[in-house]
């Protein structure tokens, strides 16, 4: 399939269309982003490449990381991570309280702010030296050993993560942090200031769709079970209260994060990884949805 050139009839069709989205301007350091930066690349389980636009600029990946971190630790506790946090979609902004409460500290999910703190927990108790294993681990699954945090906005999330906070701490009271607090989020503060570019999450996110291996060099991260668990999580709680219209438009399992960024996956197919930093009121991609929805519509390669 000629991909390229549907990515740019895709791009010249929304073009017409107003980007009603707003960058994040909730960490300062998020607000000064060119908002009309637009990148995609697509990587299939083959190795094929196919890229338009701004697809090898890195952006700030924030909670598409939560993948990444998810992974690493069911990798490693396996299935006593659901002793942690639940799996079911929360249907409540990403930064929310209100359930946590009911739940007695037990997060909905692990893609939600609460849930990617907990596991942030289990890597403090589980890696020798968490941000570096983190960040070998990225660079394992991509081959590009440049991929790395961003300081100034690990600090920027610290000075305003207030709400994070308050869920940490909350969770700490009913005993599901086993960790020290400050130390459980220096680790979520760094994944959110993770920076990568289209062509580098499209080719992280591969074993996904390959059953669990990364094709490029046959290393094994999940079995083929937990792959298909990963990404049913992502089918319905990568995009918080937006799941079910991604899903419904998109029809792949994603993961977005209020950089702009959203990757998704087609498992046996394809890896696609979109950027457009305006955000809609839920805090995904505005346009970024808009072009997967026309994306799996034109190609027929949604799930469905
Ligand atoms: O915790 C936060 O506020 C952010 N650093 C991450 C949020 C995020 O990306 C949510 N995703 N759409």
């Amino acid at each position: 399939m000629h991909y390229e050139t549907i990515f740019q009839e895709i791009y010249h069709e929304l073009q017409s269309i107003e980007n009603i989205g707003r960058v994040a301007d909730y960490i300062p350091e998020l607000a000064d982003v060119n908002p009309d930066q637009f990148g995609v690349h697509l990587t299939t389980v083959e190795g094929d490449e196919f890229s338009f636009a701004d697809a090898e600029k890195r952006f700030s990946i924030q909670s598409i990381a939560k993948v990444f971190t998810f992974v690493l630790a069911y990798s490693r506790v396996k299935s006593s991570i659901w002793d942690r946090t639940g799996l079911e979609p929360a249907g409540t902004p990403f930064n929310s309280l209100v359930q946590l409460e009911y739940d007695q500290g037990t997060p909905r999910n692990p893609f939600i702010n609460a849930g990617a703190i907990v596991i942030c927990d289990i890597l403090a108790s589980e890696l020798a030296s968490p941000k570096e294993n983190i960040l070998s681990f990225i660079r394992s699954l991509t081959g590009v050993n440049t991929i790395n945090y961003n300081p100034m906005v690990a600090l920027s999330e610290k000075k305003t993560g207030f709400r994070n906070h308050a869920l940490v701490n909350l969770m700490k009271s009913f005993g599901n942090i086993r960790n020290d607090i400050d130390m459980v989020m220096d680790i979520y503060f760094h994944i959110c200031s993770i920076e990568m570019s289209c062509r580098e999450l499209s080719k992280a996110f591969l074993f996904l769709a390959n059953n669990g291996v990364v094709p490029y060099s046959g290393e094994r991260i999940l079995s083929a079970s937990r792959t298909k668990r990963t990404n049913a999580l992502m089918q319905t709680c990568g995009f918080y209260d937006e799941a079910g219209e991604f899903s419904f438009k998109v029809g792949l399992p994603g993961k977005s994060g209020v950089g702009g960024g959203i990757v998704a996956v087609h498992p046996e197919k394809y890896t696609i990884a979109v950027w457009s930093p305006r955000l809609n009121k839920k805090g995904n991609s505005y346009k970024g949805m808009l072009f997967l929805e026309e994306f799996t519509t034109k190609t027929r390669l949604s799930i469905f």
